[in-house]
């Protein structure tokens, strides 16, 4: 067993900011047409992936009706998700590949090879998900969803696995949101294939989380979160503004809300009771004359494993320009809050009944918080 603490890295502590361009599938980084490779193609990448995309029983009874408009927006949501995750690792696989620095390994050979491969077959893993999903979107609406241009805000190796890790654990916890849809608008039949799948991005990031030096299983429990949630993430982290055929700044075809963006200013979280740092945007138009001067009529909210949330008052509200920094108390306890993910987001004052209705009445979010 090794990690990345114990691997040999060049590079690692004394790197300059590479200003790299965006990752776009324009230029066709993966030699294989992907989003949309010929059969043959398919079939490598099924190789490389050491299995399929569903291959459907002959004899399964038609469905009587197409599934619900929000079972579209889930495979749209999923889609849009996936394509994003095969640019990451494309990216993430050439930076080792060709030994950038900060993803230069030293003398570890085997260390190197293990990783590599890993991440090759989680690529085209990621390959098959958004394949298969837009096989279903092309299905039901006839339209496809297209990959954007991205930026990743990492410049070396263990920052690239902190990362795809937080970003694993918002899609473990948002694939949670995504079944419970199915079940709820009558698509159950869709429910085994997304489960499968969310097994499948477990054992990625147990991986993930090897390498990080942390136990392969953060809780018992994983954090919920909601489409809105990670849709918001996607395109506030990592989508180049405009670069997407079917989100722009006017027009969404996955019907989602992204929300305003809320950031987590204080860095490398320890596991204590904590004052925490985070700051927001102020839209146009200014603030909501409900929001009240002084911010009380807003609070903080922290979705923490499949607890009913934590609810925090903005503390020492400090308002400069259009930017809003704030203090909220973290109330970490190694039994009952604050462990794996935690999302944040300030919301309206609610009686909240689930994840749901946190996200339905969100402002500015989310907030990702890892600890252990
Ligand atoms: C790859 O390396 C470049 C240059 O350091 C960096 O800008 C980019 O974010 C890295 N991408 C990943 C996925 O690690
Ligand atoms: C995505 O955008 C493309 C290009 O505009 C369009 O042809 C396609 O129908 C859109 N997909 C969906 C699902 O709306
Ligand atoms: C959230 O809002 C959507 C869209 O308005 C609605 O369909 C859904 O029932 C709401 N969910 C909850 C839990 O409030």
């Amino acid at each position: 067993m090794f990690s990345l603490a114990t691997a040999s890295l060049i590079g690692f502590s004394c790197l300059t900011a590479v200003t790299a361009a965006p990752f776009s599938f324009a230029n066709n980084p993966l030699g294989n047409s992907f989003p949309a490779p010929n059969p043959s193609q398919l079939l490598d990448i099924e190789r490389q992936a050491h299995g399929s995309i569903p291959i459907p029983f002959p004899a399964a009874p038609a469905a009587a009706h197409g599934p619900a408009a929000d079972t579209i927006t889930s495979l749209e949501f999923i889609a849009f998700n996936e394509l994003f995750e095969v640019a990451f690792f494309t990216e993430l696989i050439a930076n080792i590949t060709n030994n950038v620095p900060g993803y230069k390994f030293d003398t570890e050979i085997d260390t190197r090879d293990y990783i590599l491969n890993a991440l090759i077959a989680v690529q085209a893993q990621e390959e098959l998900h958004a394949i298969n999903a837009n096989n279903a979107v092309k299905k039901f609406t006839g339209g496809v969803i297209l990959p954007c241009q991205y930026n990743f805000p990492v410049s070396d190796i263990e920052q690239a696995i902190a990362l795809a890790s937080t970003f694993t654990d918002v899609v473990l916890g948002t694939l949670q949101d995504v079944v419970t849809l199915f079940g709820e608008d009558g698509d159950a039949a869709l429910i085994r294939g997304v489960a499968s799948v969310i097994g499948q991005e477990g054992e990625q990031n147990g991986f993930y989380r090897n390498l990080l030096n942390k136990i392969p299983s953060a809780l018992p429990f994983l954090t919920a979160s909601t489409r809105d949630f990670a849709f918001s993430a996607i395109n506030q982290m990592f989508v180049v503004p405009g670069t997407c055929p079917n989100v722009t700044a006017t027009h969404s075809d996955i019907d989602l809300t992204i929300f305003g963006t809320l950031n987590v200013l204080t860095q490398n979280i320890q596991p204590v009771a904590q004052t925490l740092t985070f700051s927001f945007g102020l839209p146009t138009g200014g603030p909501k004359p409900e929001w009240k001067s002084d911010y009380s009529g807003v609070q903080l909210v922290y979705i923490n494993q499949q607890n009913a949330p934590t609810i925090e008052h903005l503390q020492n509200v400090r308002i400069n320009g259009n930017t809003i920094t704030f203090d909220a108390y973290f109330p970490f306890d190694q039994a009952l809050f604050g462990n794996g993910l935690t999302i944040a987001a300030i919301t309206e004052v609610f009686a909240f009944t689930d994840v749901d209705s946190i996200a339905n009445h969100t402002i500015f979010g989310p907030g990702l918080i890892e600890i252990n």
